[in-house]
Protein backbone atom coordinates (compact mmCIF):
# COMPACT_ATOMS: atom_id res chain seq x y z
CA UNK A 1 0.00 0.00 0.00
CA UNK A 2 1.27 3.88 -1.21
CA UNK A 3 2.50 5.89 2.01
CA UNK A 4 0.05 8.74 1.88
CA UNK A 5 1.66 11.76 0.23
CA UNK A 6 4.51 13.75 2.30
CA UNK A 7 3.15 16.98 3.74
CA UNK A 8 3.60 20.41 2.55
CA UNK A 9 5.70 22.75 5.37
CA UNK A 10 3.01 25.11 3.86
CA UNK A 11 -0.14 25.70 2.10
CA UNK A 12 -0.77 29.29 0.62
CA UNK A 13 -4.41 29.81 -0.81
CA UNK A 14 -4.26 32.93 -3.70
CA UNK A 15 -1.81 33.17 -6.00
CA UNK A 16 -1.93 37.43 -5.82
CA UNK A 17 0.18 39.68 -5.08
CA UNK A 18 0.51 38.49 -1.30
CA UNK A 19 0.62 34.54 -2.07
CA UNK A 20 2.99 34.64 -4.75
CA UNK A 21 5.64 36.70 -2.36
CA UNK A 22 5.03 34.48 0.48
CA UNK A 23 5.33 31.47 -0.98
CA UNK A 24 8.76 32.45 -2.97
CA UNK A 25 10.51 33.93 0.51
CA UNK A 26 9.18 30.70 2.43
CA UNK A 27 10.25 28.17 -0.62
CA UNK A 28 13.66 30.03 -1.19
CA UNK A 29 14.03 29.47 2.87
CA UNK A 30 13.93 25.59 2.30
CA UNK A 31 9.87 25.24 2.63
CA UNK A 32 8.06 22.90 0.67
CA UNK A 33 5.19 25.46 -0.30
CA UNK A 34 2.05 24.61 -1.96
CA UNK A 35 0.10 27.97 -3.86
CA UNK A 36 -3.29 27.61 -4.68
CA UNK A 37 -5.49 29.58 -6.62
CA UNK A 38 -9.57 29.25 -8.13
CA UNK A 39 -8.02 31.11 -10.95
CA UNK A 40 -6.77 30.02 -14.19
CA UNK A 41 -3.80 31.88 -13.96
CA UNK A 42 -2.02 34.01 -10.87
CA UNK A 43 -1.83 37.87 -10.38
CA UNK A 44 -4.66 38.32 -11.93
CA UNK A 45 -4.99 42.15 -10.14
CA UNK A 46 -1.18 42.82 -11.12
CA UNK A 47 -2.10 42.08 -14.61
CA UNK A 48 -4.51 44.86 -14.13
CA UNK A 49 -3.32 47.50 -12.31
CA UNK A 50 -1.62 50.87 -12.95
CA UNK A 51 -3.42 50.68 -16.35
CA UNK A 52 -1.49 47.78 -16.99
CA UNK A 53 1.79 49.20 -15.79
CA UNK A 54 1.62 47.90 -11.84
CA UNK A 55 2.11 50.82 -9.71
CA UNK A 56 3.85 48.29 -7.77
CA UNK A 57 5.00 50.32 -4.45
CA UNK A 58 5.11 54.16 -3.55
CA UNK A 59 8.37 55.39 -1.96
CA UNK A 60 6.36 57.41 0.63
CA UNK A 61 5.18 54.52 2.05
CA UNK A 62 4.65 55.28 6.15
CA UNK A 63 2.39 53.18 8.66
CA UNK A 64 0.13 56.80 8.33
CA UNK A 65 -0.80 55.75 4.60
CA UNK A 66 -3.01 53.33 5.55
CA UNK A 67 -6.35 52.82 7.33
CA UNK A 68 -7.43 49.65 9.95
CA UNK A 69 -8.38 49.78 13.33
CA UNK A 70 -5.34 49.65 14.49
CA UNK A 71 -3.40 52.24 12.90
CA UNK A 72 0.05 50.71 14.37
CA UNK A 73 -0.52 47.28 12.96
CA UNK A 74 0.97 47.65 9.85
CA UNK A 75 4.14 49.03 11.43
CA UNK A 76 6.64 46.17 12.14
CA UNK A 77 5.98 44.23 8.49
CA UNK A 78 6.52 47.85 6.70
CA UNK A 79 9.75 49.07 8.34
CA UNK A 80 11.26 45.49 7.97
CA UNK A 81 10.18 45.54 3.96
CA UNK A 82 10.18 48.66 2.25
CA UNK A 83 9.56 49.94 -0.65
CA UNK A 84 13.43 50.48 -1.35
CA UNK A 85 13.55 46.32 -0.77
CA UNK A 86 11.07 45.83 -3.36
CA UNK A 87 12.36 47.94 -5.73
CA UNK A 88 15.49 46.03 -5.21
CA UNK A 89 13.89 43.02 -6.31
CA UNK A 90 12.45 44.65 -9.46
CA UNK A 91 15.60 46.22 -10.48
CA UNK A 92 17.59 42.81 -10.25
CA UNK A 93 15.36 41.49 -12.74
CA UNK A 94 16.02 44.12 -14.95
CA UNK A 95 12.28 45.93 -14.99
CA UNK A 96 12.66 49.38 -16.13
CA UNK A 97 10.67 51.49 -13.95
CA UNK A 98 9.54 55.22 -13.72
CA UNK A 99 8.24 57.68 -11.03
CA UNK A 100 4.77 58.63 -12.36
CA UNK A 101 3.85 61.58 -9.59
CA UNK A 102 3.68 61.72 -5.40
CA UNK A 103 6.26 58.56 -5.05
CA UNK A 104 3.81 56.12 -7.28
CA UNK A 105 6.17 54.18 -8.88
CA UNK A 106 5.39 52.02 -12.29
CA UNK A 107 7.04 49.86 -14.76
CA UNK A 108 8.09 51.54 -18.06
CA UNK A 109 6.85 48.14 -19.90
CA UNK A 110 3.79 46.49 -18.31
CA UNK A 111 2.51 44.48 -15.06
CA UNK A 112 3.22 41.19 -16.65
CA UNK A 113 7.10 41.91 -16.03
CA UNK A 114 6.14 41.82 -12.08
CA UNK A 115 4.11 38.85 -12.79
CA UNK A 116 6.89 37.34 -14.46
CA UNK A 117 9.39 38.32 -11.84
CA UNK A 118 7.56 36.56 -8.58
CA UNK A 119 6.70 33.74 -10.58
CA UNK A 120 10.28 33.21 -10.87
CA UNK A 121 10.90 34.05 -7.80
CA UNK A 122 8.79 31.11 -6.82
CA UNK A 123 10.51 28.71 -9.09
CA UNK A 124 13.57 29.92 -7.33
CA UNK A 125 12.04 28.53 -3.98
CA UNK A 126 10.70 25.12 -5.44
CA UNK A 127 6.78 26.52 -5.09
CA UNK A 128 4.30 23.95 -6.36
CA UNK A 129 1.83 26.63 -8.09
CA UNK A 130 -1.50 24.72 -8.80
CA UNK A 131 -4.09 27.15 -10.53
CA UNK A 132 -7.80 26.66 -11.86
CA UNK A 133 -8.47 24.68 -8.60
CA UNK A 134 -11.67 25.81 -6.32
CA UNK A 135 -11.13 25.10 -2.66
CA UNK A 136 -13.49 22.87 -1.64
CA UNK A 137 -12.78 21.97 1.79
CA UNK A 138 -10.12 23.20 4.61
CA UNK A 139 -10.16 21.60 7.80
CA UNK A 140 -7.57 21.64 11.11
CA UNK A 141 -6.88 18.54 13.02
CA UNK A 142 -4.08 17.13 15.07
CA UNK A 143 -1.49 20.20 14.35
CA UNK A 144 -2.40 19.46 10.34
CA UNK A 145 -4.17 21.74 7.96
CA UNK A 146 -5.98 19.94 5.44
CA UNK A 147 -6.99 21.28 1.95
CA UNK A 148 -9.40 20.07 -0.63
CA UNK A 149 -8.79 21.50 -3.92
CA UNK A 150 -9.66 20.45 -7.55
CA UNK A 151 -10.07 16.65 -6.23
CA UNK A 152 -7.11 16.63 -4.44
CA UNK A 153 -6.30 16.79 -0.85
CA UNK A 154 -3.04 18.02 0.31
CA UNK A 155 -1.97 18.76 4.40
CA UNK A 156 0.63 20.80 6.22
CA UNK A 157 1.18 22.42 9.14
CA UNK A 158 0.95 25.72 8.37
CA UNK A 159 -2.06 27.60 6.49
CA UNK A 160 -1.86 31.08 4.80
CA UNK A 161 -4.91 32.79 3.61
CA UNK A 162 -3.91 35.46 0.83
CA UNK A 163 -7.41 35.19 -1.08
CA UNK A 164 -7.81 39.09 -0.66
CA UNK A 165 -11.25 40.74 -0.29
CA UNK A 166 -13.98 40.58 -2.81
CA UNK A 167 -13.67 44.22 -4.74
CA UNK A 168 -14.47 43.26 -8.12
CA UNK A 169 -15.51 39.79 -8.26
CA UNK A 170 -16.27 39.86 -11.68
CA UNK A 171 -12.43 39.03 -11.30
CA UNK A 172 -12.94 36.18 -9.58
CA UNK A 173 -12.48 38.16 -5.84
CA UNK A 174 -14.26 36.39 -2.97
CA UNK A 175 -14.94 37.14 0.77
CA UNK A 176 -13.73 33.61 1.32
CA UNK A 177 -10.77 35.24 3.85
CA UNK A 178 -13.20 36.12 5.73
CA UNK A 179 -15.55 32.52 6.09
CA UNK A 180 -11.93 31.22 6.44
CA UNK A 181 -11.08 32.98 9.13
CA UNK A 182 -14.25 33.19 11.26
CA UNK A 183 -14.28 29.37 10.88
CA UNK A 184 -10.55 29.45 12.47
CA UNK A 185 -11.55 32.30 15.46
CA UNK A 186 -10.73 35.21 13.82
CA UNK A 187 -13.09 38.21 14.09
CA UNK A 188 -14.03 40.56 10.71
CA UNK A 189 -13.88 44.07 11.01
CA UNK A 190 -16.96 45.16 8.64
CA UNK A 191 -15.52 44.62 5.11
CA UNK A 192 -16.31 47.86 2.91
CA UNK A 193 -15.36 49.45 -0.74
CA UNK A 194 -12.79 51.66 -1.16
CA UNK A 195 -10.75 53.65 -3.50
CA UNK A 196 -14.36 54.01 -4.88
CA UNK A 197 -16.21 56.24 -6.98
CA UNK A 198 -19.16 58.00 -5.26
CA UNK A 199 -22.40 58.44 -6.30
CA UNK A 200 -25.03 61.72 -5.84
CA UNK A 201 -28.49 62.36 -6.28
CA UNK A 202 -30.68 64.81 -5.37
CA UNK A 203 -29.72 69.00 -5.89
CA UNK A 204 -25.94 67.01 -6.17
CA UNK A 205 -27.40 65.02 -9.41
CA UNK A 206 -26.71 68.05 -11.19
CA UNK A 207 -23.48 67.74 -11.33
CA UNK A 208 -23.40 64.45 -13.37
CA UNK A 209 -23.98 66.44 -16.68
CA UNK A 210 -20.54 67.58 -16.17
CA UNK A 211 -19.50 64.11 -16.68
CA UNK A 212 -15.80 63.53 -18.18
CA UNK A 213 -14.45 67.12 -16.91
CA UNK A 214 -11.68 66.98 -14.87
CA UNK A 215 -9.96 69.37 -12.16
CA UNK A 216 -6.81 69.29 -9.92
CA UNK A 217 -8.93 70.04 -6.11
CA UNK A 218 -8.44 69.52 -2.75
CA UNK A 219 -11.17 67.09 -1.20
CA UNK A 220 -11.84 66.93 2.23
CA UNK A 221 -13.48 64.66 5.12
CA UNK A 222 -13.90 64.95 8.47
CA UNK A 223 -9.78 65.59 9.48
CA UNK A 224 -8.57 63.70 5.75
CA UNK A 225 -7.59 66.02 3.26
CA UNK A 226 -6.23 64.90 -0.45
CA UNK A 227 -5.20 67.36 -3.38
CA UNK A 228 -5.26 65.76 -6.25
CA UNK A 229 -7.92 65.39 -9.45
CA UNK A 230 -11.48 65.18 -9.10
CA UNK A 231 -13.36 64.02 -12.37
CA UNK A 232 -17.11 64.28 -12.71
CA UNK A 233 -19.07 60.59 -13.59
CA UNK A 234 -22.46 60.14 -15.03
CA UNK A 235 -22.99 58.63 -11.46
CA UNK A 236 -21.37 61.25 -9.03
CA UNK A 237 -17.91 61.95 -8.60
CA UNK A 238 -14.48 59.98 -8.94
CA UNK A 239 -10.84 60.81 -9.80
CA UNK A 240 -7.75 60.19 -7.53
CA UNK A 241 -8.70 62.91 -4.90
CA UNK A 242 -12.31 61.39 -4.64
CA UNK A 243 -11.00 57.72 -4.66
CA UNK A 244 -8.65 58.49 -1.64
CA UNK A 245 -11.58 60.07 -0.09
CA UNK A 246 -13.77 57.82 -0.31
CA UNK A 247 -12.15 55.49 2.00
CA UNK A 248 -12.41 57.63 4.77
CA UNK A 249 -16.04 58.65 3.75
CA UNK A 250 -19.19 57.24 5.81
CA UNK A 251 -22.76 57.12 4.39
CA UNK A 252 -24.74 60.56 5.55
CA UNK A 253 -21.12 62.46 5.40
CA UNK A 254 -20.56 65.11 3.36
CA UNK A 255 -17.45 65.92 1.65
CA UNK A 256 -15.94 69.39 0.69
CA UNK A 257 -14.17 69.96 -2.19
CA UNK A 258 -11.85 73.05 -3.08
CA UNK A 259 -11.81 73.74 -6.38
CA UNK A 260 -8.93 76.80 -6.46
CA UNK A 261 -6.63 75.52 -4.27
CA UNK A 262 -4.29 77.50 -5.76
CA UNK A 263 -5.94 80.67 -5.18
CA UNK A 264 -5.66 82.98 -2.04
CA UNK A 265 -8.55 83.54 -0.17
CA UNK A 266 -9.59 86.44 -1.11
CA UNK A 267 -8.84 86.14 -4.80
CA UNK A 268 -12.36 87.00 -5.70
CA UNK A 269 -12.04 90.25 -4.04
CA UNK A 270 -8.58 91.22 -5.11
CA UNK A 271 -10.51 90.07 -8.95
CA UNK A 272 -12.92 92.63 -8.42
CA UNK A 273 -9.98 94.90 -7.79
CA UNK A 274 -8.31 94.41 -10.88
CA UNK A 275 -10.93 93.63 -13.20
CA UNK A 276 -14.06 95.17 -12.27
CA UNK A 277 -15.98 94.88 -15.37
CA UNK A 278 -15.55 91.20 -15.46
CA UNK A 279 -17.86 88.75 -14.57
CA UNK A 280 -18.13 85.75 -11.94
CA UNK A 281 -18.43 83.60 -14.55
CA UNK A 282 -15.57 85.10 -16.61
CA UNK A 283 -13.23 84.88 -13.96
CA UNK A 284 -13.96 81.21 -13.14
CA UNK A 285 -13.73 80.14 -16.65
CA UNK A 286 -10.31 81.88 -16.52
CA UNK A 287 -8.97 79.22 -13.51
CA UNK A 288 -11.41 76.43 -14.05
CA UNK A 289 -12.58 73.84 -17.29
CA UNK A 290 -15.61 76.14 -19.05
CA UNK A 291 -18.08 73.02 -18.03
CA UNK A 292 -17.46 73.35 -14.46
CA UNK A 293 -16.96 77.33 -14.48
CA UNK A 294 -20.26 77.61 -16.01
CA UNK A 295 -22.10 74.90 -13.53
CA UNK A 296 -20.84 76.67 -10.79
CA UNK A 297 -21.72 80.51 -12.01
CA UNK A 298 -25.08 79.23 -12.27
CA UNK A 299 -25.24 77.79 -8.93
CA UNK A 300 -23.72 80.93 -7.36
CA UNK A 301 -26.03 82.77 -9.51
CA UNK A 302 -24.15 85.84 -9.28
CA UNK A 303 -25.39 88.09 -12.38
CA UNK A 304 -23.53 91.25 -13.23
CA UNK A 305 -19.47 92.56 -13.28
CA UNK A 306 -17.48 92.14 -10.22
CA UNK A 307 -17.27 95.99 -9.67
CA UNK A 308 -20.93 95.86 -8.74
CA UNK A 309 -21.02 93.09 -6.67
CA UNK A 310 -20.85 93.17 -2.78
CA UNK A 311 -17.54 92.18 -0.84
CA UNK A 312 -19.70 90.21 1.26
CA UNK A 313 -21.39 88.25 -1.50
CA UNK A 314 -17.96 87.81 -3.38
CA UNK A 315 -16.71 86.51 0.17
CA UNK A 316 -19.41 83.99 0.70
CA UNK A 317 -19.11 82.72 -3.17
CA UNK A 318 -14.72 82.61 -2.60
CA UNK A 319 -15.86 80.86 0.84
CA UNK A 320 -18.44 78.31 -0.78
CA UNK A 321 -15.81 77.90 -3.41
CA UNK A 322 -13.24 76.33 -1.45
CA UNK A 323 -15.67 74.18 0.39
CA UNK A 324 -18.35 73.23 -1.62
CA UNK A 325 -20.05 70.78 -0.19
CA UNK A 326 -21.80 66.74 -1.46
CA UNK A 327 -23.19 64.64 0.21
CA UNK A 328 -23.42 61.37 -1.99
CA UNK A 329 -25.72 59.20 -1.61
CA UNK A 330 -23.77 55.82 -1.74
CA UNK A 331 -20.15 54.77 -3.58
CA UNK A 332 -20.48 52.29 -6.69
CA UNK A 333 -19.56 49.50 -4.73
CA UNK A 334 -17.21 46.45 -4.55
CA UNK A 335 -18.36 45.69 -7.99
CA UNK A 336 -16.30 49.53 -8.92
CA UNK A 337 -13.60 49.61 -5.53
CA UNK A 338 -9.80 49.43 -5.99
CA UNK A 339 -9.59 47.05 -2.83
CA UNK A 340 -11.82 46.39 0.40
CA UNK A 341 -11.54 48.24 3.60
CA UNK A 342 -11.79 45.95 6.77
CA UNK A 343 -11.29 42.10 6.97
CA UNK A 344 -9.41 39.91 9.19
CA UNK A 345 -9.27 42.06 12.48
CA UNK A 346 -5.70 42.52 13.42
CA UNK A 347 -6.01 42.18 16.89
CA UNK A 348 -6.25 38.25 16.04
CA UNK A 349 -2.69 38.42 14.49
CA UNK A 350 0.68 39.11 15.10
CA UNK A 351 1.97 42.39 13.41
CA UNK A 352 5.46 40.43 13.31
CA UNK A 353 4.23 37.29 11.64
CA UNK A 354 0.69 37.68 10.78
CA UNK A 355 0.38 34.20 12.38
CA UNK A 356 -3.29 33.80 14.44
CA UNK A 357 -3.12 34.80 18.48
CA UNK A 358 -5.73 31.76 18.96
CA UNK A 359 -4.29 29.12 16.17
CA UNK A 360 -0.68 28.47 15.68
CA UNK A 361 0.46 27.73 12.33
CA UNK A 362 -2.65 29.66 10.34
CA UNK A 363 -1.58 33.67 8.82
CA UNK A 364 -3.50 35.78 6.98
CA UNK A 365 -1.71 38.20 4.86
CA UNK A 366 -2.70 41.44 2.32
CA UNK A 367 -5.50 42.73 1.52
CA UNK A 368 -7.98 40.15 3.57
CA UNK A 369 -6.71 41.90 6.39
CA UNK A 370 -7.63 44.85 8.10
CA UNK A 371 -4.96 47.17 6.28
CA UNK A 372 -5.88 48.89 3.30
CA UNK A 373 -3.71 51.76 1.61
CA UNK A 374 -3.97 54.93 0.24
CA UNK A 375 -4.36 55.29 -3.74
CA UNK A 376 -0.66 55.18 -5.82
CA UNK A 377 1.28 51.76 -5.11
CA UNK A 378 0.87 51.54 -0.95
CA UNK A 379 -1.75 48.64 -1.52
CA UNK A 380 1.15 46.09 -2.98
CA UNK A 381 3.07 47.17 -0.58
CA UNK A 382 1.35 46.35 2.44
CA UNK A 383 0.91 42.81 0.29
CA UNK A 384 4.81 42.46 -0.07
CA UNK A 385 5.37 43.33 3.42
CA UNK A 386 2.86 41.37 5.27
CA UNK A 387 3.71 38.62 2.68
CA UNK A 388 7.35 38.57 3.43
CA UNK A 389 6.37 38.55 7.51
CA UNK A 390 4.64 35.32 6.82
CA UNK A 391 7.06 33.86 4.80
CA UNK A 392 9.90 34.39 6.91
CA UNK A 393 8.20 33.00 9.33
CA UNK A 394 6.80 30.02 7.84
P1 LIG B 1 -5.27 39.59 -4.71
O1 LIG B 1 -6.69 39.96 -4.96
O2 LIG B 1 -4.21 40.17 -5.54
O3 LIG B 1 -5.10 38.01 -4.79
C1 LIG B 1 -6.02 37.13 -4.21
C2 LIG B 1 -5.95 35.84 -4.97
O4 LIG B 1 -6.80 34.89 -4.33
C3 LIG B 1 -6.46 35.95 -6.40
O5 LIG B 1 -5.51 35.41 -7.29
C4 LIG B 1 -7.78 35.18 -6.40
O6 LIG B 1 -8.02 34.52 -7.64
C5 LIG B 1 -7.53 34.17 -5.29
N1 LIG B 1 -8.77 33.72 -4.65
C6 LIG B 1 -9.83 34.46 -4.24
N2 LIG B 1 -10.77 33.66 -3.71
C7 LIG B 1 -10.30 32.39 -3.79
C8 LIG B 1 -10.82 31.13 -3.40
N3 LIG B 1 -12.03 31.02 -2.85
N4 LIG B 1 -10.05 30.04 -3.64
C9 LIG B 1 -8.83 30.13 -4.22
N5 LIG B 1 -8.28 31.32 -4.61
C10 LIG B 1 -9.02 32.42 -4.38
N6 LIG B 1 -2.72 48.48 -5.78
C11 LIG B 1 -1.55 49.14 -5.90
O7 LIG B 1 -0.80 49.20 -4.93
N7 LIG B 1 -1.19 49.70 -7.09
C12 LIG B 1 -1.99 49.65 -8.20
O8 LIG B 1 -1.62 50.11 -9.28
C13 LIG B 1 -3.26 49.02 -8.06
N8 LIG B 1 -4.13 49.00 -9.10
C14 LIG B 1 -5.32 48.34 -8.98
C15 LIG B 1 -6.21 48.33 -10.06
C16 LIG B 1 -7.41 47.65 -9.95
C17 LIG B 1 -8.39 47.70 -11.09
C18 LIG B 1 -7.71 46.93 -8.77
C19 LIG B 1 -8.99 46.16 -8.63
C20 LIG B 1 -6.83 46.95 -7.69
C21 LIG B 1 -5.63 47.66 -7.78
N9 LIG B 1 -4.75 47.71 -6.71
C22 LIG B 1 -3.57 48.40 -6.84
C23 LIG B 1 -5.01 46.97 -5.45
C24 LIG B 1 -4.21 45.66 -5.47
O9 LIG B 1 -4.49 44.98 -6.68
C25 LIG B 1 -4.56 44.80 -4.28
O10 LIG B 1 -4.43 45.54 -3.08
C26 LIG B 1 -3.64 43.58 -4.22
O11 LIG B 1 -3.80 42.82 -5.40
C27 LIG B 1 -3.95 42.72 -3.01
O12 LIG B 1 -3.14 41.58 -3.09
P2 LIG B 1 -3.64 40.21 -2.45
O13 LIG B 1 -2.65 39.18 -2.85
O14 LIG B 1 -3.95 40.38 -1.01
O15 LIG B 1 -5.03 39.91 -3.16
Amino acid sequence: MPSPPAPYDAIILGAGAAGLMCAAVAGQRGRRVLLIDHAEAPGKKILISGGGRCNFTNIHTAPDRYLSQNPHFARSALSRYTAQDFLALVESHGIAWHEKTLGQLFCDGSARQIVAMLLEECAKGAVELRCGQGVSEVDHADGLFRVLAGGQSATAPALVIATGGPSIPKMGATGFAYELGRRFGLKIVQPRPALVPLTLSGADALFRDLSGVSTPVVARCGKMAFREAALFTHRGLSGPAILQISSYWKHGEDIAIDYLPDHAADWLLIAKRTSPRATVRRVLRHALPERLADALDARLALAGDLGNLSDRALGAAQARLADWRFTPTGSEGFAKAEVTAGGIDTDGLSSRTMESRRLPGLYAIGEAVDVTGWLGGYNFQWAWASARAAGEAL
